[in-house]
Protein backbone atom coordinates (compact mmCIF):
# COMPACT_ATOMS: atom_id res chain seq x y z
CA UNK A 1 0.00 0.00 0.00
CA UNK A 2 0.95 3.71 -0.61
CA UNK A 3 1.76 6.25 1.84
CA UNK A 4 -1.97 7.94 0.11
CA UNK A 5 -3.98 5.28 1.48
CA UNK A 6 -2.71 5.29 5.41
CA UNK A 7 -2.97 8.97 5.80
CA UNK A 8 -1.07 12.35 4.61
CA UNK A 9 1.60 14.46 5.52
CA UNK A 10 1.16 17.85 6.69
CA UNK A 11 4.13 20.36 6.46
CA UNK A 12 4.46 22.36 9.31
CA UNK A 13 7.53 24.48 11.08
CA UNK A 14 8.95 23.24 14.47
CA UNK A 15 11.78 25.81 15.84
CA UNK A 16 12.27 27.04 12.67
CA UNK A 17 12.63 23.79 10.94
CA UNK A 18 10.09 22.76 8.14
CA UNK A 19 9.03 19.31 9.00
CA UNK A 20 6.53 16.53 7.42
CA UNK A 21 3.39 15.68 10.03
CA UNK A 22 1.63 11.93 9.40
CA UNK A 23 -2.22 12.76 10.08
CA UNK A 24 -3.91 9.11 9.76
CA UNK A 25 -6.89 8.36 7.76
CA UNK A 26 -9.76 7.35 9.80
CA UNK A 27 -10.50 3.78 11.34
CA UNK A 28 -11.80 0.80 10.19
CA UNK A 29 -8.03 -0.35 8.80
CA UNK A 30 -8.44 -1.34 4.83
CA UNK A 31 -8.07 -5.32 5.32
CA UNK A 32 -8.51 -7.77 2.15
CA UNK A 33 -10.37 -11.15 2.31
CA UNK A 34 -6.93 -13.08 2.12
CA UNK A 35 -5.67 -10.73 5.58
CA UNK A 36 -9.31 -11.15 7.04
CA UNK A 37 -9.65 -15.08 6.38
CA UNK A 38 -5.42 -15.15 8.29
CA UNK A 39 -6.88 -13.80 11.24
CA UNK A 40 -9.32 -15.65 12.01
CA UNK A 41 -8.26 -18.92 13.73
CA UNK A 42 -5.86 -16.28 16.00
CA UNK A 43 -9.13 -14.48 16.64
CA UNK A 44 -10.57 -17.81 17.67
CA UNK A 45 -7.40 -18.62 19.84
CA UNK A 46 -7.61 -15.40 21.55
CA UNK A 47 -11.24 -15.83 22.56
CA UNK A 48 -10.67 -18.65 24.10
CA UNK A 49 -7.29 -17.80 26.01
CA UNK A 50 -9.55 -15.18 27.36
CA UNK A 51 -12.31 -17.18 28.32
CA UNK A 52 -9.96 -19.18 30.23
CA UNK A 53 -8.66 -16.27 31.72
CA UNK A 54 -12.26 -15.01 32.79
CA UNK A 55 -13.23 -18.31 34.54
CA UNK A 56 -9.66 -18.83 36.22
CA UNK A 57 -10.48 -15.25 37.57
CA UNK A 58 -14.31 -16.60 38.77
CA UNK A 59 -12.72 -20.08 40.45
CA UNK A 60 -11.20 -17.92 43.25
CA UNK A 61 -13.09 -16.37 46.28
CA UNK A 62 -12.02 -12.80 45.55
CA UNK A 63 -11.88 -11.71 42.35
CA UNK A 64 -10.54 -8.68 43.91
CA UNK A 65 -7.19 -10.73 45.00
CA UNK A 66 -6.06 -10.91 41.16
CA UNK A 67 -7.17 -7.54 40.33
CA UNK A 68 -5.04 -5.76 42.81
CA UNK A 69 -1.83 -7.77 41.82
CA UNK A 70 -2.40 -7.65 38.27
CA UNK A 71 -3.22 -3.64 37.80
CA UNK A 72 0.03 -3.36 40.02
CA UNK A 73 1.75 -5.64 37.31
CA UNK A 74 0.31 -4.22 34.27
CA UNK A 75 1.63 -0.76 36.02
CA UNK A 76 4.81 -2.06 36.74
CA UNK A 77 5.44 -3.26 33.18
CA UNK A 78 3.79 -0.62 31.29
CA UNK A 79 6.03 2.20 32.92
CA UNK A 80 9.12 0.07 32.63
CA UNK A 81 8.48 0.37 28.63
CA UNK A 82 8.83 3.93 29.46
CA UNK A 83 11.66 3.54 31.17
CA UNK A 84 11.03 3.34 34.61
CA UNK A 85 12.25 0.91 37.29
CA UNK A 86 11.00 -0.35 40.18
CA UNK A 87 9.80 -3.80 41.75
CA UNK A 88 6.54 -5.09 42.70
CA UNK A 89 7.12 -4.88 46.06
CA UNK A 90 8.50 -1.29 46.44
CA UNK A 91 5.18 -0.34 44.60
CA UNK A 92 3.20 -1.31 47.22
CA UNK A 93 5.05 -0.88 49.76
CA UNK A 94 5.19 2.84 48.68
CA UNK A 95 1.18 2.57 48.75
CA UNK A 96 1.30 1.71 52.60
CA UNK A 97 4.08 3.81 53.60
CA UNK A 98 5.21 6.26 51.34
CA UNK A 99 8.69 5.09 51.56
CA UNK A 100 9.76 3.19 48.33
CA UNK A 101 12.53 0.82 49.40
CA UNK A 102 15.45 0.25 47.19
CA UNK A 103 13.78 1.59 43.62
CA UNK A 104 13.85 5.11 42.90
CA UNK A 105 11.32 7.27 44.33
CA UNK A 106 9.99 8.88 41.54
CA UNK A 107 9.87 5.61 39.33
CA UNK A 108 7.38 4.51 42.02
CA UNK A 109 5.47 7.43 41.72
CA UNK A 110 4.92 6.92 38.02
CA UNK A 111 3.85 3.51 38.35
CA UNK A 112 1.72 4.20 41.58
CA UNK A 113 -0.14 6.58 39.64
CA UNK A 114 -0.89 4.34 36.60
CA UNK A 115 -2.63 2.69 39.45
CA UNK A 116 -4.74 5.38 40.35
CA UNK A 117 -5.62 5.88 37.09
CA UNK A 118 -6.80 2.99 36.10
CA UNK A 119 -8.40 2.13 39.33
CA UNK A 120 -9.88 5.40 38.80
CA UNK A 121 -11.28 4.40 34.87
CA UNK A 122 -12.39 0.91 35.83
CA UNK A 123 -14.53 2.82 38.30
CA UNK A 124 -15.78 5.64 35.83
CA UNK A 125 -16.91 2.64 33.28
CA UNK A 126 -18.57 0.51 36.02
CA UNK A 127 -20.86 3.12 37.44
CA UNK A 128 -23.95 3.89 35.95
CA UNK A 129 -23.32 7.85 36.10
CA UNK A 130 -19.43 7.06 34.99
CA UNK A 131 -17.94 8.51 32.14
CA UNK A 132 -17.75 6.31 28.69
CA UNK A 133 -14.95 5.45 26.87
CA UNK A 134 -13.91 8.70 25.41
CA UNK A 135 -11.12 11.50 25.13
CA UNK A 136 -12.52 13.24 28.55
CA UNK A 137 -12.22 9.62 30.50
CA UNK A 138 -8.73 9.46 28.80
CA UNK A 139 -7.74 12.98 29.97
CA UNK A 140 -9.03 12.30 33.65
CA UNK A 141 -6.46 9.20 33.58
CA UNK A 142 -3.95 11.35 31.73
CA UNK A 143 -4.46 13.93 34.63
CA UNK A 144 -3.70 11.01 37.19
CA UNK A 145 -0.85 9.87 35.73
CA UNK A 146 0.73 13.23 35.16
CA UNK A 147 1.06 13.89 39.08
CA UNK A 148 4.41 14.81 40.68
CA UNK A 149 7.76 15.38 40.04
CA UNK A 150 8.12 14.09 36.26
CA UNK A 151 4.54 14.31 35.26
CA UNK A 152 3.61 17.80 36.51
CA UNK A 153 5.65 19.91 33.54
CA UNK A 154 3.47 17.56 31.01
CA UNK A 155 0.63 19.25 31.01
CA UNK A 156 -1.56 16.90 32.73
CA UNK A 157 -5.05 15.82 31.74
CA UNK A 158 -4.71 18.27 28.45
CA UNK A 159 -4.09 17.87 24.99
CA UNK A 160 -0.91 18.82 23.48
CA UNK A 161 -0.59 22.50 22.48
CA UNK A 162 2.85 21.66 20.44
CA UNK A 163 4.31 19.68 18.37
CA UNK A 164 5.69 16.38 19.14
CA UNK A 165 7.97 13.42 17.80
CA UNK A 166 8.82 9.80 18.78
CA UNK A 167 12.23 8.91 18.27
CA UNK A 168 15.13 11.31 17.40
CA UNK A 169 16.72 14.10 18.94
CA UNK A 170 14.34 16.76 16.76
CA UNK A 171 11.83 16.55 14.71
CA UNK A 172 14.01 16.93 11.55
CA UNK A 173 15.80 13.36 12.42
CA UNK A 174 12.37 11.46 14.28
CA UNK A 175 11.42 8.20 13.55
CA UNK A 176 8.00 9.92 13.60
CA UNK A 177 6.49 13.09 13.78
CA UNK A 178 2.62 12.64 15.11
CA UNK A 179 -0.13 15.12 13.80
CA UNK A 180 -0.03 18.71 14.40
CA UNK A 181 -1.25 19.77 17.52
CA UNK A 182 -4.31 21.57 15.77
CA UNK A 183 -5.76 18.03 14.48
CA UNK A 184 -5.11 16.39 17.61
CA UNK A 185 -8.84 17.34 18.96
CA UNK A 186 -10.83 16.37 15.47
CA UNK A 187 -8.94 13.11 15.36
CA UNK A 188 -9.52 11.84 18.61
CA UNK A 189 -13.20 12.83 18.58
CA UNK A 190 -13.15 10.92 15.18
CA UNK A 191 -11.76 7.58 16.90
CA UNK A 192 -14.13 8.13 19.53
CA UNK A 193 -16.89 7.69 17.48
CA UNK A 194 -15.84 4.92 15.95
CA UNK A 195 -14.99 3.34 19.35
CA UNK A 196 -19.03 3.79 19.76
CA UNK A 197 -20.53 2.90 16.07
CA UNK A 198 -21.15 -1.02 15.23
CA UNK A 199 -18.27 -2.24 12.70
CA UNK A 200 -18.04 -5.58 11.75
CA UNK A 201 -14.39 -6.22 12.81
CA UNK A 202 -14.14 -8.40 15.73
CA UNK A 203 -14.01 -6.64 18.55
CA UNK A 204 -10.01 -7.95 19.45
CA UNK A 205 -9.08 -6.39 15.89
CA UNK A 206 -11.10 -3.09 16.89
CA UNK A 207 -8.83 -2.87 19.87
CA UNK A 208 -5.92 -3.12 18.64
CA UNK A 209 -6.49 -0.83 15.13
CA UNK A 210 -8.07 1.74 17.81
CA UNK A 211 -4.51 1.40 19.86
CA UNK A 212 -2.38 2.00 16.92
CA UNK A 213 -4.66 5.19 16.02
CA UNK A 214 -3.91 6.17 19.39
CA UNK A 215 -0.48 6.02 19.48
CA UNK A 216 -0.14 7.62 15.67
CA UNK A 217 -2.41 10.48 16.92
CA UNK A 218 -0.08 10.87 20.06
CA UNK A 219 -2.56 13.33 21.74
CA UNK A 220 -0.42 14.46 25.03
CA UNK A 221 2.82 15.88 25.56
CA UNK A 222 4.16 12.56 27.33
CA UNK A 223 2.32 9.40 28.53
CA UNK A 224 0.78 8.76 25.50
CA UNK A 225 2.18 4.70 25.50
CA UNK A 226 0.65 4.22 28.46
CA UNK A 227 -2.81 6.04 28.24
CA UNK A 228 -3.26 3.91 24.86
CA UNK A 229 -2.01 0.85 26.40
CA UNK A 230 -4.87 1.87 29.31
CA UNK A 231 -7.14 2.38 26.67
CA UNK A 232 -6.40 -1.71 25.27
CA UNK A 233 -7.58 -2.64 29.48
CA UNK A 234 -10.56 -0.25 29.05
CA UNK A 235 -12.00 -1.64 25.51
CA UNK A 236 -11.88 -5.13 26.59
CA UNK A 237 -14.39 -4.01 29.03
CA UNK A 238 -16.58 -1.86 26.69
CA UNK A 239 -16.99 -4.23 24.34
CA UNK A 240 -17.80 -7.53 27.37
CA UNK A 241 -14.16 -9.03 26.67
CA UNK A 242 -12.80 -9.00 30.04
CA UNK A 243 -14.65 -6.90 32.54
CA UNK A 244 -11.83 -6.62 35.21
CA UNK A 245 -8.33 -5.70 33.92
CA UNK A 246 -6.85 -8.96 34.22
CA UNK A 247 -4.73 -9.12 30.75
CA UNK A 248 -1.44 -7.16 31.85
CA UNK A 249 -0.58 -7.27 27.93
CA UNK A 250 2.62 -4.69 28.72
CA UNK A 251 4.47 -8.29 29.83
CA UNK A 252 4.38 -8.95 26.07
CA UNK A 253 4.97 -5.51 24.46
CA UNK A 254 7.83 -4.62 26.62
CA UNK A 255 9.72 -8.34 25.67
CA UNK A 256 8.90 -7.60 22.44
CA UNK A 257 9.48 -3.83 22.39
CA UNK A 258 11.51 -2.97 19.28
CA UNK A 259 8.93 -4.79 17.02
CA UNK A 260 6.02 -3.38 18.98
CA UNK A 261 7.32 0.52 17.48
CA UNK A 262 8.32 -1.05 14.27
CA UNK A 263 4.58 -2.34 13.68
CA UNK A 264 3.44 0.88 14.80
CA UNK A 265 5.57 2.30 12.07
CA UNK A 266 4.79 0.32 9.91
CA UNK A 267 0.42 0.81 9.58
CA UNK A 268 1.63 4.51 9.13
CA UNK A 269 4.35 3.64 6.18
CA UNK A 270 3.02 0.77 4.37
CA UNK A 271 -0.24 0.23 5.59
CA UNK A 272 0.63 -3.24 7.42
CA UNK A 273 -2.56 -3.59 9.46
CA UNK A 274 -2.68 -7.49 9.38
CA UNK A 275 0.67 -7.77 10.67
CA UNK A 276 -0.30 -5.48 13.95
CA UNK A 277 -3.63 -7.65 14.22
CA UNK A 278 -1.58 -11.16 14.16
CA UNK A 279 1.20 -9.63 16.69
CA UNK A 280 -1.18 -8.19 19.07
CA UNK A 281 -3.38 -11.39 18.77
CA UNK A 282 -0.01 -13.40 19.53
CA UNK A 283 0.59 -11.56 22.15
CA UNK A 284 -2.76 -11.82 23.87
CA UNK A 285 -3.00 -15.32 23.56
CA UNK A 286 0.60 -15.49 25.01
CA UNK A 287 -0.27 -12.97 28.01
CA UNK A 288 -3.89 -14.73 28.63
CA UNK A 289 -2.49 -17.88 28.84
CA UNK A 290 -0.06 -16.82 31.29
CA UNK A 291 -2.18 -15.07 33.45
CA UNK A 292 -4.45 -17.59 33.67
CA UNK A 293 -1.48 -19.93 34.52
CA UNK A 294 -0.52 -17.29 37.21
CA UNK A 295 -4.50 -16.94 38.93
CA UNK A 296 -4.16 -20.67 39.35
CA UNK A 297 -0.45 -20.86 40.78
CA UNK A 298 -1.82 -18.03 43.46
CA UNK A 299 -4.44 -19.90 43.85
CA UNK A 300 -2.98 -22.74 44.91
CA UNK A 301 0.02 -21.48 46.96
CA UNK A 302 -2.87 -19.63 49.27
CA UNK A 303 -4.48 -22.92 49.79
CA UNK A 304 -1.52 -24.67 50.47
CA UNK A 305 -0.10 -22.20 53.23
CA UNK A 306 -3.99 -21.55 54.49
CA UNK A 307 -3.54 -25.51 55.93
CA UNK A 308 -0.08 -24.49 57.04
CA UNK A 309 -1.91 -21.72 59.55
CA UNK A 310 -4.88 -23.30 60.52
CA UNK A 311 -3.16 -26.88 61.48
CA UNK A 312 -0.01 -24.25 63.98
CA UNK A 313 -1.13 -25.11 67.76
CA UNK A 314 -0.61 -21.63 68.44
CA UNK A 315 -3.16 -20.04 65.72
CA UNK A 316 -5.76 -17.34 66.37
CA UNK A 317 -8.51 -15.94 64.93
CA UNK A 318 -6.88 -12.68 64.31
CA UNK A 319 -4.21 -14.60 62.63
CA UNK A 320 -6.35 -16.72 60.20
CA UNK A 321 -8.19 -13.38 59.66
CA UNK A 322 -4.54 -11.52 58.36
CA UNK A 323 -4.02 -14.64 56.19
CA UNK A 324 -7.06 -14.40 54.48
CA UNK A 325 -6.07 -10.58 53.58
CA UNK A 326 -2.75 -11.28 52.65
CA UNK A 327 -3.56 -12.05 48.81
CA UNK A 328 -5.34 -8.47 48.62
CA UNK A 329 -2.34 -6.89 50.23
CA UNK A 330 0.63 -9.01 50.23
CA UNK A 331 2.51 -6.13 51.43
CA UNK A 332 1.27 -5.22 54.55
CA UNK A 333 2.28 -2.73 57.67
CA UNK A 334 1.12 -2.49 61.00
CA UNK A 335 -1.24 1.09 60.60
CA UNK A 336 -2.93 -1.47 57.94
CA UNK A 337 -2.96 -4.41 59.97
CA UNK A 338 -4.64 -2.94 62.97
CA UNK A 339 -7.39 -1.47 60.32
CA UNK A 340 -7.80 -4.56 58.47
CA UNK A 341 -8.80 -6.98 61.60
CA UNK A 342 -10.11 -3.82 64.06
CA UNK A 343 -7.86 -4.75 66.66
CA UNK A 344 -5.28 -3.23 68.77
CA UNK A 345 -1.66 -3.39 67.87
CA UNK A 346 -0.91 -6.00 70.38
CA UNK A 347 -2.90 -8.48 68.92
CA UNK A 348 -1.82 -7.55 65.46
CA UNK A 349 1.52 -7.42 66.33
CA UNK A 350 1.29 -11.30 67.56
CA UNK A 351 -0.49 -12.56 64.26
CA UNK A 352 2.12 -11.09 62.50
CA UNK A 353 4.62 -12.75 64.71
CA UNK A 354 2.58 -16.20 64.25
CA UNK A 355 3.15 -15.62 60.14
CA UNK A 356 6.21 -14.95 60.13
CA UNK A 357 7.36 -18.28 62.05
CA UNK A 358 5.23 -19.82 59.54
CA UNK A 359 7.67 -18.35 56.96
CA UNK A 360 4.32 -16.72 55.38
CA UNK A 361 5.35 -13.43 55.88
CA UNK A 362 9.00 -11.83 55.77
CA UNK A 363 10.04 -8.63 56.63
CA UNK A 364 11.41 -5.66 54.06
CA UNK A 365 14.55 -3.86 55.09
CA UNK A 366 15.33 -4.10 58.56
CA UNK A 367 13.76 -0.71 59.17
CA UNK A 368 13.60 0.05 63.43
CA UNK A 369 9.81 1.59 62.96
CA UNK A 370 6.93 1.52 60.36
CA UNK A 371 8.08 -2.39 59.74
CA UNK A 372 6.89 -3.72 56.40
CA UNK A 373 5.83 -7.01 55.74
CA UNK A 374 5.76 -8.69 52.23
CA UNK A 375 3.67 -12.55 51.65
CA UNK A 376 7.21 -13.23 49.44
CA UNK A 377 5.64 -16.36 47.97
CA UNK A 378 2.95 -14.85 46.37
CA UNK A 379 4.77 -12.32 45.46
CA UNK A 380 7.66 -14.34 43.63
CA UNK A 381 5.03 -15.75 41.42
CA UNK A 382 4.04 -12.55 40.56
CA UNK A 383 7.27 -11.11 39.61
N1 LIG B 1 6.79 4.60 15.27
C1 LIG B 1 5.81 4.83 16.14
N2 LIG B 1 4.61 5.28 15.71
C2 LIG B 1 3.61 5.53 16.59
N3 LIG B 1 3.73 5.35 17.91
C3 LIG B 1 4.89 4.90 18.40
C4 LIG B 1 5.99 4.61 17.54
N4 LIG B 1 7.01 4.16 18.30
C5 LIG B 1 6.56 4.18 19.58
N5 LIG B 1 5.29 4.60 19.66
C6 LIG B 1 4.43 4.74 20.86
O1 LIG B 1 4.85 5.87 21.61
C7 LIG B 1 4.97 5.52 22.97
C8 LIG B 1 5.93 6.47 23.67
O2 LIG B 1 5.31 7.74 23.77
P1 LIG B 1 5.28 8.56 25.14
O3 LIG B 1 4.41 9.75 24.99
O4 LIG B 1 6.68 8.76 25.64
O5 LIG B 1 4.51 7.54 26.10
P2 LIG B 1 5.00 7.02 27.53
O6 LIG B 1 5.58 8.21 28.25
O7 LIG B 1 3.78 6.46 28.18
O8 LIG B 1 6.01 5.97 27.22
C9 LIG B 1 5.41 4.07 22.93
O9 LIG B 1 5.17 3.36 24.12
C10 LIG B 1 4.56 3.53 21.79
O10 LIG B 1 3.29 3.15 22.24
MG1 LIG C 1 7.43 9.14 27.65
Amino acid sequence: MSEATTGKYVETTVAGETVRAFVPNPLPPKLTKEDLASLQEPIGAAETALERLRSAGEMIPSMDWFVYSFVRKEALLTSEIEGTQATLADVMSYEQTGQSGSSDIADVEEVTNYVRAANYAFEQLSSEKGLPVSSRLLDECHHRLMQGVRGKNKQPGEIRRSQVWVGGTRPGNAVFVPPPWDHVRDLLGVLETYIHTDDDLQPLLRIAAAHAQFETIHPYLDGNGRIGRLLIALLLAHWQILDAPLLYLSVYLKEHQSEYYDQLGSIRKSGTWADWFHFFLEGTIEVATLATATASALNRQVNDDRKIVISAESVTVSTIQLFEALPKHPVISMPLVTRILSRSKPTASKAIDLLIKQGILTEIGDRKRDRIYKYDKYLQILE
